[in-house]
């Protein structure tokens, strides 16, 4: 294809876009497929000759659409949302045709410096003072393995990256079992390992980190000889929103001298609501904050704002300055690949701009607090109809839940039984976890385009796919 046929076929791609979005109501929100069916039906080999994008867009439409879960129907209420926003998808148009790869100032100077400014256009959205920095990464994956390099190193006066960590004190880092399995990864591929992650017991109606407990750890752990490093804190953690105090974890964090962390990967969008901001007071106390616009604010995957209190224990962590990679006669400018663990970036700053400019933060907000609500309202009418229990309340807009009538029997298999069924009806996509080793059912409210008829909806497909378990 070249870019006289693009013309006609990206235009094409805006209507089917379009009308893909206007009618996912009527798709079953989760895929039908089994495992391998579309697989089947993919040729072995590449072909040699060209072939006609009439024929590739219709095994777009036959082959791979049936094999898609549509994260943007309005009632996807499994996981944490991926919101697109239809701006943001348009920004993303433009930067794939742009196509910079944004790793330096000087390889598309706009690039950085629109990332310089929207980064502290969510620091103020989000109530973070002056003085953070913002970068936005790929994931709030990376964004924590940055983070537990930059504790890593700067616990080890940066002798890890030089020497490897073979001879180094033990190190150790603190966060509860609440946190997202990113967390474990950040630990594995830096070397620090499992064994050394320390889980501190969670307690309260928040599910927060026992503050007690993370102080004798640390204590214990100095006794022993091993070396503290830094405590990773959740705000809204993925099961069940579970949630640290903040302000008492970096209480320790001072008095010991730790690096911080906190995930807000799902919740942090919540935080441009001022209202909210409680839910992650003391924060500004901390050295690295995450959160994910391309969860619930709309900014669509992948999008992650990452805000560091001082970035250059970042830059000196990740920074490499060959010959090529220098950018000479030009002072005071950022090259982002030095907060990053990729090199090459991509032009990410583009789509949040356009979505906080197109929607307002009053828009924006109005959609949060729209999700809490609605949310707040389904679980208190899920409360109302016997049999069903709410396990945790609602952080945000994310509770789970249980169906257990009397005599129920093995209420594990129940559980799974009506998520299955749920998903199987294909009107709402809902995910389980595990509370306390109980199965429970999560509901999250987060779509960008959802409405107070589509949570109701979540209500009457939960009460009478249950009602048809009930022994007879
Ligand atoms: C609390 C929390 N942290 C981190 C992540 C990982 O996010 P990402 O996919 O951006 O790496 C998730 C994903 O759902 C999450 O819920």
């Amino acid at each position: 294809m070249n870019w006289e046929e693009f013309r006609k076929r990206g235009a094409d791609a805006a209507h089917w876009a379009s009308d893909y979005h206007r009618d996912l109501r009527a798709r079953p929100v989760r895929a039908r497929s089994k495992p391998g069916d579309v697989l089947a039906q993919l040729p072995l080999c590449p072909p040699d000759a060209a072939q006609p994008v009439d024929d590739i867009l219709a095994d777009l439409e036959q082959t791979i659409l049936p094999g898609m879960t549509h994260w943007q129907h309005p009632r996807f209420f499994a996981y944490f949302p991926a919101n697109a926003a239809p701006i943001s998808v348009l920004a993303e148009y433009y930067v794939s045709a742009i196509a910079a790869q944004c790793m330096l100032w000087q390889t598309s100077p706009a690039a950085t410096e629109l990332e310089t400014r929207v980064c502290d256009w969510m620091r103020q959205a989000i109530g973070l003072p002056e003085g953070f920095s913002g970068v936005i990464q790929d994931s709030a994956s990376t964004a924590t393995l940055c983070a537990v390099l930059s504790m890593r190193e700067r616990a080890l006066d940066w002798a890890g990256n030089a020497e490897g960590l073979s001879g180094q004190p033990t190190l150790r880092i603190y966060c509860s079992a609440e946190v997202h399995t990113s967390i474990d990864r950040a630990i594995w591929i830096s070397g620090i390992g499992e064994a050394n992650l320390v889980r501190i017991p969670t307690g309260g109606p928040t599910r927060a980190m026992d503050v007690a407990a993370l102080r004798a750890a640390i204590a214990a752990d100095r006794a022993a000889g091993m070396l503290p490093a830094g405590i990773i804190a959740c705000v809204g953690g993925t099961s069940a929103g579970a949630t640290d105090d903040i302000a008492r974890v970096m209480d320790v964090a001072e008095a010991e001298g730790l690096y911080t962390h906190v995930d807000a990967a799902w919740a942090g969008s919540a935080m441009i609501c001022p209202e909210f901001q409680n839910l992650w007071a003391g924060v500004e106390r901390a050295d690295s904050v995450v959160l994910n616009p391309h969860k619930w604010l709309g900014a669509q995957f992948d999008c992650t704002t990452h805000f560091l209190r001082d970035p250059a224990t970042l830059v000196k962590t990740l920074a490499i300055q060959p010959e090529y990679l220098k950018t000479h006669g030009a002072d005071g400018i950022i090259n982002y690949s030095e907060w990053s663990v990729p090199l090459g970036r991509r032009f990410r700053a583009l789509k949040l701009w356009f979505l906080i400019r197109a929607h307002g933060l009053d828009g924006l907000r109005q959609m949060i607090r729209n999700h809490v609500d609605w949310t707040v309202a389904l679980a208190q009418r899920l409360a109302g109809v016997p049999g069903f229990e709410i396990v945790t309340q609602p952080m945000l807009s994310l509770f789970t839940f249980r169906y257990a009538p009397p005599g129920a029997g093995d209420l594990d298999a129940l559980t799974q039984d009506l998520v299955n069924r749920i998903n199987d009806d294909g009107r709402i996509y809902l995910t389980q976890t595990r509370i306390d080793g109980a199965l429970v059912i999560r509901f999250q409210a987060g779509a960008f385009t959802a409405t107070a008829e589509d949570v109701e909806m979540a209500f009457d497909v939960i009460t009478e796919l249950a009602a048809d378990m009930r022994p007879v």
